[in-house]
This record gives structure tokens, sequence and C-alpha cells, in this order.
């Protein structure tokens, strides 16, 4: 029997707890098939939360949290919370616990699965081979600079301040070029140089470390042509390495590479193995309480969970193993569809993958 892992839940809003109640399913069928022990505690966390406790981050969600060896989440937000004020925003304690957990790297890989292609806008051939990973910078630059409203000559002005620190884009940056070394060796660090003094530290602090990693090949694009270049050849993209804003962007347009952003799997990491793991998609309300969302995301998030905080990587093959397979013999929900017709639901998906995980 292996030691009993501590697995904070935090369903949040939406689809979240649909997709997340079919990922414990996944979990406990590895305790089934390799011994694992897993103990899970629930928080209240984003708009239920606001609307239970009367702030998007209850303390007692960020205790579990921190109790915890990694967190499941699965998504925040609504319609409902939108014209709140910042404070009573589900989006202000995602933000508020990647600071808070000190997770200020944040995974998420895009790769394309060949029965699905397909189901992607491009075109097969230019997706061919598509296979990378967004590290992206969480917890620093526009997101958490200082922001304020004031009278400017003209009337009312809005300030969003983008700042970083040499120590901020150096750890996130060693960790990109750890992940290449693990892949085919090659980064690319996207930034805004030609325009940007966060962008000019960012690429001295690249070009300082990267002698550290003589077998990485490194490229500098800049964001504008990288958000042109994902379109026009992704699959030479390896690793991709960015601050925060440039990282939320490119990653949903990788992700709209695989043909579904309810497909991706992502990972916000700190220093040690703790690690939160949520799907890329959000909340869905217009799809939430429906039975059709797509659980493969949060799934795939704990494959990834099992990899990279707990070193379970047979268990976490098993799980991608299983969802391949059950694409492969042709099923799908409603987002990776091509005949609507034939999709199938939230909990269906999550049963089929759960009986194709064998040993
Ligand atoms: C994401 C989301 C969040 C972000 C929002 C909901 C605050 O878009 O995780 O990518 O911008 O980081
Ligand atoms: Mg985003």
């Amino acid at each position: 029997m292996s030691e009993v892992k501590k697995i904070a839940v935090i369903a949040g809003d939406g689809i979240g707890p649909e997709v997340v109640g079919e990922a414990l399913k996944v979990m406990k069928k590895t305790e089934e098939l390799f011994g694992y022990q897993f103990e899970f505690e629930h928080g209240l966390f984003g708009g239920i939360a606001i609307d239970e406790k009367g702030t998007p981050l209850p303390q007692e969600t960020l205790e579990i949290c921190k109790n915890a060896d990694a967190v499941l989440l699965g998504a925040v937000g609504g319609p409902k919370w939108d014209n709140n004020s910042k404070e009573l925003r589900p989006e202000t304690g995602l933000l508020g616990i990647r600071k808070a957990l000190g997770l200020f790297s944040n995974i998420r890989p895009a790769n394309v699965f060949d029965c699905l292609k397909e189901a992607s806008t491009l075109k097969p051939e230019v997706l061919e081979g598509t296979d990378l990973i967004v590290v992206r910078e969480l917890t620093g630059g526009i997101y958490f600079g200082e922001k304020f409203r004031r009278e400017g000559a003209n009337g009312e002005e809005a300030v969003d301040t983008c700042v970083y620190n040499v120590q901020e884009v150096e750890r996130i940056v060693r960790q990109a070029f750890e992940i290449a070394m693990t892949r085919s060796k090659r980064l690319a660090s996207v930034d805004k140089a030609n325009v940007l003094e966060t962008s000019r530290l960012w690429r001295e602090v690249v070009n300082r470390i990267a002698p550290e990693y003589p077998e990485v090949e490194l490229e500098h694009v800049l964001v504008d042509n990288c958000a042109m270049q994902l379109l026009r050849r992704p699959s030479s993209f390896d690793v991709i390495v960015t601050e925060n804003m440039f990282g939320d962007i490119l990653s949903d347009e990788a992700a709209m590479l695989t043909g579904s952003i309810g497909m991706l799997s992502s990972a916000s990491l700190g220093e040690g193995s703790f690690g939160l793991y949520e799907p890329v998609h959000g909340s869905a309300p217009d799809i939430a309480g429906q039975g059709i969302s797509n659980p493969i995301a949060t799934i795939l998030s704990v494959a990834l969970m099992f990899r990279l905080t707990f070193g379970y990587h047979e268990a976490a093959q098993v799980i991608e193993d299983a969802v391949k397979n059950v694409l492969d013999a042709g099923h799908r929900t409603g987002d990776i569809a091509v005949d609507k017709s034939t999709a199938i639901g939230t909990t269906a998906m999550g049963d089929l993958i759960v009986a194709a995980m064998t040993k």
C-alpha cells in the first residue's frame, strides 16, 4: 500500500462539479488498480463560495489546499457574478489562490490526438505532429500589478501596471528549460521586447540562463508573431515560455489547435512537488447541469497530477491510454463530435474511460 495522498477538491461553478466527478471516478479506479490511497477533502470556491460564504476564496478552502498534497480544481465563474465588484468576482478567487499557494508556473500542454484532427478548425496537414507545452508565468505581470482609476487631463483614466523582477523571470525560465530538456529540447521564449521594458528584462534573463542549457535550442519570438506562427507552423513549437498575460492568450489559441478546449489539462506549480490541476476550459455556464460537458480535460489533469506531483507515471500512462482508446473507438462528447447526433454525455464518457483503464 502506498502512503495516503491528500487531495483538495474544489469543484467550483458551472460544469466544474460534473467534470470533477468523472475525474474522481478515475482516481478511485487507480486506487483499485495500483493500491494508491487518496483522501479527498472538498472546499467551496468561486461563485458558489461567494453565495454561501461571501467570498470567492474562503479561508477554510485555502487551509484545505495548504494541507493537501495536490489540488484538483474544476472551474469558476458565471454570468450570475459577472457584474459583481472586484472582491466578489470568482476570478479574483482564482488569482488569489494562485498567489496564496505560490503557484508561479502554469503548464498547459496542447497535443493533437490524431483521431480528433477533423474536429479542429485548422487543416489536418497543418496540425500534423503538434505537441507543445505553454509554460506561463502565473503570479506576476499585469495581472498582479497596481491597478487604479484617476482623474486625468481628459477625465477618468484607468491604470494597470506590469511589473516583473529578475527572480520572478529566472524561476519560470529555469523551469521551462528543465521541461525542454525532458522533451525535444526546443524552447521559444515569447515577449514583446520591441516595445515593453518588462519584456526587455525577460529577454536579458533568458539569455543569461541559456548557457546553462547548451543542448536546448532557444528562439526569441515576439508575441504577435508567435500568435501567427502557432496557426502557421504549430508543430515546430515544443516548449513556449512566456509572461502571464501573453500566456493566457497564447494558451487559449494553442488549445484550439487540438480541436476543443475541452481536451486540455493544466498544472500550476510552485517550488516543490505540490500542484494545482485544472482543465484549461472554464465553467461553461451555457451547458452546465445538462450532463453534456467533456470531462477529458479534467481526467487528463489527474494524469498530469500523477506525473508531476506524485511520480505515478505508470498510472498516468494508463489514464492517457484509456482516453486515447475511448476516442479511437469513436466515442465523442458534443464539443468534439463531428456528427453531433452521436454525442455521448459526461457520465458516459467518464464510465467508458474508467472501463478502459487496465494495467
Ligand atoms: C485562465 C483564465 C483566468 C486567467 C481568468 C479566469 C482570470 O482565463 O486560467 O487562463 O486569465 O488566468
Ligand atoms: Mg485564460
